[in-house]
């Protein structure tokens, strides 16, 4: 695992979106794994405007979200497919044909994991996976637990992601308690991951997932085993490592 210093979530912002253009300059049509979160807003940002400067091209590019909340329609302002629309698919020329995310919709959650797998590797696998990390050391909805999940599933949140992701809601009854994840398998078996952390509230997830033990109690701490993980972390993150 490469870790890469960050000043401050611009400068980790300005670092992430220039390996995630350089993986679309090298590949066109390559396929991007992404994330939703606060933390990669500032990412998405500085690609829209390298994008508008004329400086990468989206138009081959296709595209597979991490996860999305079970029950929430596309239209609903809290969904990821709507916070991907806003944050970045609105603003470049990726195909909408070309777009992929779980369906939060979905009747049945079993057929719905099976076509999002199916979906995966028909495209051939992800090129590059971009990832955050919650407090608790878990990777797209992989909550911390006794094993690592494999594939598409369906997951019942942690308390403690309910209550950090209810800042988004009018109110923590708001947050939907399931979601649709990429399990580790699938995230493993990309071609690249790129993990953006910052702040000082994920500074324990940076120490036991980077430099701890590696265990499906931490989530995060597989990505020790990927052979090629970027890892851009801002120094509040950083601050419980003394090593990097
Ligand atoms: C959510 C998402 C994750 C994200 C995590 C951290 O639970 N499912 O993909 O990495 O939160 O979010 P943030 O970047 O807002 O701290």
């Amino acid at each position: 695992m490469k870790i890469i210093r960050a000043k401050d979530y611009q400068d980790l912002s300005r670092k992430a979106a220039n390996i995630i253009s350089a993986q679309v300059i090298m590949k066109p049509d390559c396929v991007l794994g992404l994330a939703t979160g606060s933390s990669p807003i500032g990412t998405y940002q500085q690609l829209v405007d390298w994008y508008n400067k004329g400086d990468v091209d989206f138009s081959g590019v296709k595209s597979v979200n991490l996860d999305e909340y079970r029950g929430l329609p596309k239209s609903d302002p809290q969904s990821y497919d709507y916070f991907m629309h806003e944050h970045f698919f609105d603003h470049v020329n990726i195909k909408p044909e070309n777009i992929n995310l779980p369906n939060g919709e979905a009747p049945d959650p079993d057929a719905e994991c099976a076509r999002y797998d199916k979906v995966i590797e028909s495209l051939g696998g992800v090129d590059l996976q971009l990832l955050g990390c919650g407090r608790n050391g878990h990777i797209g909805f992989n909550e911390p637990g006794d094993c690592f999940a494999k594939g598409t599933h369906c997951v019942d949140l942690a308390e403690s992601t309910i209550e950090a992701n209810k800042r988004f809601f009018d109110s923590i009854d708001d947050v939907p308690r399931q979601a649709f994840s990429m399990g580790i398998q699938t995230i493993m078996r990309a071609r690249k991951i790129l993990i953006i952390i910052s702040g000082k509230d994920k500074a324990e997830a940076v120490a036991k997932g980077f430099f701890g033990p590696i265990t499906p109690q931490v989530p995060a701490s597989i990505l020790q085993l990927h052979p090629d993980v970027v890892a851009v972390v801002d120094e509040e993150a950083l601050s419980l490592c003394d090593k990097v």
